[in-house]
């Protein structure tokens, strides 16, 4: 494990940055990104960081978020600034480079497309994404579900996770990144050649 130092601080900078609850929550997500690290053979440290830090901009006022959005360097599209719920993402990887130091691409990029996905999204990447989705304090309907395809097949789980996100957004109406489309298109793709298709 990286400097138990490094990750008392990385907690420390949340713990005043968040509520108990999303707090709670980012705890949860390291701990199933970690283990979906090691089902899946990636950076387990990474994991672990980008887990714990992927909501840090969350609660952070969302004119300060959409400044960060604004002025970041990251691969923006102009629907992510238009949709609130998505700033916190990529003010977050904005965050960790200036606030923590964190000059770690993957771990950046997994923060930033926490959120909408992205085409040939990297192995680090993706287990934050469903980590987020099936953390211990999930309770959606289908969590069950997408938790045992998490311990299934990554593909499924993501392939899955994608379909439904596309399908929820749509239905409520709002606007959907081409991003989560790149993704979802190479997941059913993969899926389409994969015998374990129901
Ligand atoms: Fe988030
Ligand atoms: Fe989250």
């Amino acid at each position: 494990m990286t400097d138990k130092k490094l990750i008392g601080k990385y907690k420390t900078y949340i713990k005043e940055k968040l509520s108990k609850k999303r707090y709670t929550h980012s705890i949860n997500v390291a701990n199933a990104a970690l283990e979906l690290a090691r089902r899946y053979g990636a950076d387990e440290d990474k994991a672990y960081i980008a887990g714990l830090l992927h909501d840090c901009a969350k609660e952070m006022p969302i004119e300060e978020q959409l400044a960060l959005v604004k002025h970041s360097q990251l691969d923006v599209d102009d629907i992510e600034t238009k949709a609130t719920p998505l700033y916190h993402a990529i003010a977050g990887a904005e965050i960790v480079r200036a606030a923590l130091d964190i000059k770690d691409p993957d771990i950046i990029l997994a923060i930033r497309y926490h959120t909408v996905g992205c085409g040939s999204m990297s192995l680090l990447s993706q287990i934050v994404y469903l980590a987020d989705l099936i953390s211990e304090d999930r309770d959606y309907k289908d969590v069950k579900k997408m938790r045992k395809y998490a311990v299934q097949s990554l593909d499924k789980a993501m392939f899955e996770a994608f379909r439904f996100s596309i399908k929820d957004s749509a239905e409520k109406g709002n606007l959907i990144p081409k991003s989560t489309f790149d993704a979802y298109n190479e997941f059913a793709a993969i899926m389409k050649r994969s015998p374990e298709r129901e």
